[in-house]
């Protein structure tokens, strides 16, 4: 559950007893400086001292915050946050100085805000998501739950500044977040395909959505070969592509969104050696974003239409499993020499986005952790995206840039094609050669999604150990705070 917000307008008083508290200062010239004589704010005494011990200008407190106790017994980190900067530095520097407070396991939490109105609102706003996304735990099979000590945060106190909306949006996107995260550490035998199914059926009818699995016997008889391909290395019978719906009335707009949903991706025959293969329960990241956008697009009441498509499958070895040199015939027609049966996530979206294409969407998005060589080029820090639209490339950027989930876009020219050529069927499902993988997996999707307008995010920054921007854990959730940007850029350029 994600923390309660209780919103006050007047400031904390000085007298005020309190646990934990967060006070966020904006950077501005008048806080520049040796001293911070001008303006008042909770704890000012305490942090001129500490400043003063350590010889720190109050402007350091910017990247680095600082905490210390109070002599009425409370813990206060202070931070100071340039609302120049990028927005993933703002996000990483409240983040910072949250962790001094997280750290005590508090149920309650309060944040003090200073500054000008619109400073005080893009404060305030920072500080309520970072905080709603750090607050919630993470799924933990550990049996001393004392060790390490940490509460799950109940309710966040905010003074000086007050949201008529109550940050709903906001609330959307840390929901949509933190499912994500939830989804992705889970253990893979907690999460096979029927279990991730079931429990996306549940969420469904909670929250209204139309579900529907197209099943592997319901695949076959489709013929859509790429999925089945993959699929059919499993003993359980449990793969399948899930649909979910979202209707809006009076809506002009259809979004789909994609997700590769592996479960656990051992590589099958060309089998990953024990240090590739570990984390590979992560490998339906892409899913779980999807799924997290979807659910914060829904619960933010954007004014769209949605269909998301889960392409959800284990990549096993076994005696029916796909091998080198099998050639499939994929949902569109188009038949797929195996050259390496690891390039599992292309082949579950191949047909995955041949289906979505089906419904005419008017943009296409689809989430993946498809490629170590989209690793090997960016680190874990941005991931990277692919369009065939040079409008929704630069959206793409931008909405990065505005939401602090940072990415850069790759080129797709089709002379790369040339080593996706096969001697026996339509086109080679990856090349021999490792160079380039992740352009050479985006054009071979570009396949499958006929002249829908389209972006493609290989996730390299769905895991980022240490977190990543607003995100303090190893897992981000990379994808879904950019996805609702990405929705919001669609619908405001309509
Ligand atoms: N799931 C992996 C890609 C991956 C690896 C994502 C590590 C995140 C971390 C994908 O299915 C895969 O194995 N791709 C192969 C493709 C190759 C065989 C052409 C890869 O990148 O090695
Ligand atoms: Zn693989
Ligand atoms: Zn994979």
């Amino acid at each position: 559950m994600i923390a309660k917000l209780i919103q006050k307008n007047s400031p904390l008083n000085q007298s005020d007893k309190i646990n934990q508290l967060l006070v966020i200062l904006p950077k501005q010239d008048k806080l520049l400086g040796k001293n911070l004589n001008q303006c008042s704010f909770y704890g000012k005494d305490t942090l001129e001292a500490l400043l003063l011990r350590r010889k720190m200008k109050s402007v350091e407190i910017c990247g680095d915050p600082v905490s210390a106790n109070l002599e009425n017994g409370s813990l206060c980190a202070w931070v100071m946050v340039d609302l120049k900067e990028p927005v993933f530095e703002q996000q990483a520097c409240i983040r910072k100085a949250l962790k001094l407070l997280l750290d005590e396991g508090p149920k309650v939490l309060q944040i003090s805000i200073y500054g000008n109105a619109k400073e005080k609102r893009k404060l305030a706003e920072l500080a309520v998501f970072v905080t709603w996304v750090n607050g919630a735990m993470l799924p933990s099979r550990k049996t001393n739950k004392k060790k390490p000590f940490r509460n799950e945060l109940a309710k966040i106190i905010l003074h000086g500044y007050k949201d008529a909306s109550g940050f709903t949006l906001l609330r959307s996107k840390a929901e949509g977040n933190i499912l994500s995260r939830e989804l992705t550490v889970l253990p893979p035998n907690e999460l096979t395909p029927d279990l991730y199914c079931s429990r996306i059926k549940k969420l469904a009818k909670s929250e209204g959505w139309k579900y529907e699995k197209y099943d592997l016997k319901k695949l076959r008889k489709m013929g859509a070969g790429a999925f089945v391909a993959v699929a059919q290395g499993s003993d359980s019978e449990d793969a399948g592509i899930v649909h979910l719906q979202r209707r809006v009335k009076g809506s002009d707009k259809t979004v789909a969104l994609v997700g590769k949903g592996i479960c656990f991706d051992t590589g099958g025959h060309n089998l990953k050696p024990a240090r590739y293969m570990y984390g590979m329960h992560e490998d339906m990241n892409g899913s779980a974003v999807a799924l997290g956008l979807f659910l914060a697009a829904s619960r933010a009441n954007l004014d769209v239409n949605i269909d998301c498509w889960l392409a959800i499958a284990q990549n096993h070895i076994g005696p029916r499993a796909y091998k080198q040199n099998d050639v499939v015939t994929a949902l569109n027609g188009d038949t797929i020499e195996i050259i390496n049966t690891d390039a599992e996530g292309r082949m579950v979206l191949a047909d995955t986005l041949s289906l979505a294409t089906k419904k005419n969407p008017d943009v296409m998005i689809d989430f993946a952790t498809l490629t170590g060589t989209m690793w090997v080029a960016l680190g874990s820090r941005y991931s990277g995206v692919f369009s065939n639209s040079d409008n929704l490339t630069k959206q793409a950027v931008d909405s990065g840039k505005l939401c602090g989930e940072r990415v850069s876009a790759f080129p797709m020219d089709l002379d790369y094609k040339i080593a996706l050529k096969s001697t026996i069927a339509d086109i080679k499902q990856c090349s021999m050669e490792p160079e380039a993988d992740h352009i050479l997996a985006a054009l071979f999707l570009s396949r499958f999604v006929g002249k829908t307008p389209w972006v493609h995010m290989d996730l390299s920054a769905s895991r980022n150990t240490g977190g990543l921007g607003a995100v303090g854990s190893d897992v981000t959730g990379f994808g879904v705070g950019w996805g609702l940007q990405m929705i919001q850029t669609i619908l405001k350029n309509r």
